[in-house]
């Protein structure tokens, strides 16, 4: 089949593009570096010709809130529309477990948005809500950071490696469209307190990391259940321990 991975180079895109030829398909990369813009729709209409299944593993460059909204919502209707025009009969997109659980944060907020879209399009889909993955940990710690103190909520996190993500969007792609949600993550709850000290301790990193139960994630309170999966969720086989322990600085 050929499929086209729009941000292809991204994380998640560059392990789905090398897990679909592995598999032999015709995967084929799209984002800014190969002339394609869903923002301008530049270069969307040649590299959906042909294609039977699009996947959509894009992000906005900014995460302010307004930015993100208008990115998911400009990049989603350009691309469903260029999808019909080229006969594209199954549409892929990456989400977030819990999202439309937490209306107070405005990057949750654009992802509910894009998947309202899809919903809404005349187009055979297949939604991924993903739960964070681990090789974000360092940047969520990152944000979260002032001076040399750390502080993030201590609700429970049930991350997943990218590889784990991938390998889901992959199946997702090459299987009929669901026209609904499929939840994915890892295979084990974890406080995020411990999660952030558990990857500074693997990095030899000082920073001290302080769980505050109201601390904000993304401008958002959490409880345990905000960003974990319901029972049917599809587990990654990779722990994050063992993750770690090849992935440190
Ligand atoms: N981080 C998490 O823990 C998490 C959890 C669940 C779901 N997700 C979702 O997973 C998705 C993928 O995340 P990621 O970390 O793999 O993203 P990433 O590494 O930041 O990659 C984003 C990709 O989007 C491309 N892109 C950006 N603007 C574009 C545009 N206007 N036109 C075409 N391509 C564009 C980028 O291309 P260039 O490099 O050429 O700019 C890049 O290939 C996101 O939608 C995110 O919401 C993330």
């Amino acid at each position: 089949m050929k499929i086209v991975v729009i941000g292809g180079t991204g994380l998640i895109g560059s392990k789905v593009i090398k897990n679909l030829r592995e598999r032999g398909h015709d995967a084929v990369a799209a984002d800014l570096n190969t002339g394609v813009n869903t923002i301008t729709g530049e270069g969307l209409d040649a590299a959906l010709a042909d294609a039977q299944v699009v996947v959509d593993v894009t992000n906005s460059p900014s995460l302010e809130d307004a930015a993100v909204l208008e990115f998911f919502q400009t990049s989603g209707r350009n691309l469903l529309k260029a999808e019909v025009n080229a006969g594209v009969g199954h549409h892929v997109a990456l989400s977030i477990v819990g999202a439309d659980r937490l209306p107070d944060s405005g990057y949750l907020r654009a992802k509910v948005a894009q998947e309202r879209l899809i919903e809404a399009a005349a187009q055979p889909y297949t939604i991924i809500r993903s739960t964070q993955f681990f090789e974000y940990l360092r940047a969520i710690a990152d944000s979260a950071t002032d001076g040399d103190t750390i502080t993030v909520p201590t609700a429970n996190l049930q991350p997943i490696a990218a590889q784990d993500v991938a390998a889901a969007v992959s199946d997702a792609a090459v299987s009929d469209p669901i026209n609904g949600v499929i939840e994915i993550a890892g295979p084990a709850a974890i406080g995020f307190t411990e999660l952030i000290r558990d990857v500074l301790n693997a990095d030899h990193d000082p920073r001290t990391v302080v769980g505050v139960p109201h601390a904000r994630y993304f401008g958002t309170e959490l409880t345990d259940a905000s960003l974990t999966p319901g029972p049917d969720a599809r587990l990654g086989p990779t722990a994050f321990a063992e993750w770690l322990a090849v992935n440190h600085r």
